[in-house]
């Protein structure tokens, strides 16, 4: 979901922008461009790849010490050239990048065209350029006024960053429901979508929250409100660093975060274990331990892969917790007039912290009376932010557009809260450690599956060709399922439908046709026997049967080709998705690369959908 990176400092700007530009690809962008002011406003745009844009700068250079850069995601015209930000009005040479939706600036627009501003985009971003413009001069405190001015008529989503010709020292940025965060340098500034465009320059950091707006010199800033409140960010030090955003020994992020998963998910339970007590520590939660504790329901809620973890959450939170939950999907959530009975808790599940439809879902839950909690990565994000509470997964940053580590760092946050609260209601000590132990041994497991990778690529190639895939799983594993099968689909193309595995017999058993690839994960679990007749119906009706299947198993090879079994160790039912998923990633990981795409950049897909 595009990328915004701007720069004030006393270095040339071109370089550093074009650096942090490549940072932010990971983001989904289809066209970029860079305006620089120096002796004058100078800018480059193009369509595709950042690269495009790279060698029309090496021909033709922007010289200066201020520049905005940006990567579109696009929402409001097609893409082309003309659409591409930076925008810039038609009188005082004011230029905008944008990341976000102005809802209103069909209105906006023919007011500025009856002042004789003459558009050349279709996009919405170009009105608040024009707007910025024509307020400028009644703006007697220059481009921040103008700014504050025109935000104030403003309704949608925005992370804004603007540099004027008349005022050639100043950066003004703003932010409302679109992530922008600013990096405090030595004599210089670096605004960006996220940390990953800054970490290289420095880890002192500040958030901008919504209706805010900052202005940067050289070396001074100041962030105030829309009415020009002085309001004082709190700088904080990055935890991330660069090598956990550098490629390494991998071909793609995809496969390096696969492979992370071992350390990042001690990462994630770092300080959080205390076996010998039977206890698991969340900081960010203790403070509402009661209300957790005490609650009647547990609402979770996200999109695409967090949706799927969330599902997982559920089972979790009955099983282990034994209070009453259930799972939605945040755009449905936020959207149908939700109950919210006294004693809900809402659990937003977000890698970025910034789908803007988990966060619109938890404000609504919040407004109705819930308590809210967050599983989220990003630090500081809009969604960790507008939480009561909250769990850190502690992954470190996901590049891959696929979220891999993210997702099993997510279903060990849940484990974890399941058994924060269940050690509070009914689980004993024993049931907890034991658990917990089996926990600590999570990462060592993984790290026996990973060694299958060559055989899970020969897999991949066997059935790379297949068009029309089925991921059926039970229990804990039917989101494990939904989660396979959303992860070949975005990465390979290959249409993929995960589902519990008895809805097999209530339709899409007709789908099946000879040789057909159905994925089963047939871990020794409770519903192990019944899932071996799925197995059986699926194959007897010409399906190729591909398995997950617990090591030591006789039975899965009686219907499943050795060479199409993926082996994980014996693990409890509630942990199995931990496991389960990681022969899943690796094989649409493969698989894409097999079909040759893009395994980190998938057409038409963002990282973080901050748009609805
Ligand atoms: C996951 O592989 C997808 N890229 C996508 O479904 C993602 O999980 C979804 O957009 C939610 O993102 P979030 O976790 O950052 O909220
Ligand atoms: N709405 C703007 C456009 O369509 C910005 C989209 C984005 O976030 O990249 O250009």
């Amino acid at each position: 979901m595009c990328g915004i990176v701007a720069y004030i400092g006393h270095k040339n700007a071109q370089p550093l922008l074009m650096e942090g530009l490549k940072r932010l690809e990971y983001r989904g962008y289809d066209s970029a461009g860079m305006a620089v002011i120096g002796d004058d406003l100078q800018m480059t745009r193009a369509v595709g790849r950042v690269s495009v844009l790279e060698d029309l700068l090496e021909r033709e250079p922007l010289t200066g010490s201020i520049g905005i850069a940006h990567t579109r995601w696009a929402t409001h015209g097609e893409v082309t050239e003309a659409n591409a930000h930076p925008h810039r009005d038609d009188r005082i040479g004011v230029a905008i990048i944008h990341n976000g939706t102005i809802e209103n600036y069909a209105s906006l627009k023919t007011y500025l065209q009856e002042r004789g501003h003459e558009f050349v985009s279709e996009t919405d971003t170009e009105v608040l350029a024009m707007l910025i413009s024509e307020l400028y001069d009644e703006a007697n405190g220059g481009l921040e006024t103008a700014v504050q001015s025109a935000l104030r008529e403003v309704r949608g989503a925005y992370a804004i960053a603007v540099v004027c010709e008349k005022e050639p020292g100043t950066l003004v940025a703003a932010r409302k429901g679109s992530p922008l965060i600013v990096g405090v340098g030595d004599k210089e500034f670096i605004v960006a979508s996220d940390a990953s465009a800054i970490v290289a320059h420095t880890t002192q950091v500040f958030e901008l929250d919504d209706y805010q707006v900052c202005k940067l010199t050289e070396d001074s800033f100041r962030t105030s409100t829309l009415e020009n409140i002085s309001v004082t960010p709190q700088i904080r030090q990055l935890e991330i660093d660069l090598e956990q955003i550098e490629l390494g020994d991998f071909d793609t992020f995809m496969m390096k975060e696969i492979f992370e998963q071992p350390d990042s998910l001690r990462r994630t339970m770092l300080g959080r274990i205390k076996r010998d007590e039977g206890s698991v520590v969340l900081g960010g939660v203790l403070k509402f331990a009661r209300d957790l504790v005490r609650a009647r329901q547990v609402l979770l809620t996200g999109q695409g892969t967090a949706y799927n973890a969330a599902m997982v959450g559920q089972y979790l939170m009955e099983d282990l917790a034994k209070i009453p939950a259930k799972v939605e999907y945040a755009s449905e959530l936020r959207y149908r007039n939700p109950i919210i009975q006294d004693g809900t808790v809402l659990v937003a599940v977000s890698q970025s912290g910034e789908t803007a439809d988990t966060l619109a879902a938890l404000r609504e839950a919040r407004e109705r009376g819930a308590m809210t909690m967050g599983v989220v990565n990003v630090v500081g994000s809009s969604i960790a932010r507008s939480t009561d509470a909250g769990v850190y997964l502690r992954v470190g940053p996901e590049i891959g557009v696929a979220s891999t580590k993210a997702f099993t760092g997510q279903l060990m946050v849940m484990a974890m809260l399941a058994l924060f609260t269940g050690r509070r209601r009914f689980l004993s000590v024993e049931s907890c450690a034991e658990l917990m132990g089996e926990l600590e041994r999570v990462p060592e497991m993984i790290e026996r599956i990973l060694e299958q990778n060559d055989s899970i690529r020969e897999v991949a190639a066997r059935y790379a060709e297949r068009e029309n895939w089925l991921f059926l799983g039970r229990g804990y594993n039917y989101p494990v399922a939904m989660e396979g099968a959303l992860k070949l689909k975005e990465i390979s193309y290959i249409h993929a439908e995960g589902m519990p595995a008895a809805e097999i017999k209530h339709g899409p058993i007709a789908l099946i046709n000879d040789g057909m690839p159905a994925v089963f994960i047939a871990n020794k679990g409770p519903q192990y026997d019944k899932v071996m007749l799925n197995i059986e119906q699926v194959k007897s009706r010409g399906g190729r049967i591909i398995a997950v299947a617990t090591e030591g198993d006789t039975e899965i090879t009686k219907h499943a080709a050795p060479e199409d079994v993926f082996w994980i160790p014996q693990i409890s039912d509630p942990l199995s998705p931990l496991l389960t998923v990681v022969p899943l990633q690796l094989l649409a990981c493969h698989a894409a690369m097999i079909r040759g795409h893009d395994v980190d950049k998938p057409r038409n897909l963002a990282k973080s959908v901050t748009v609805e």
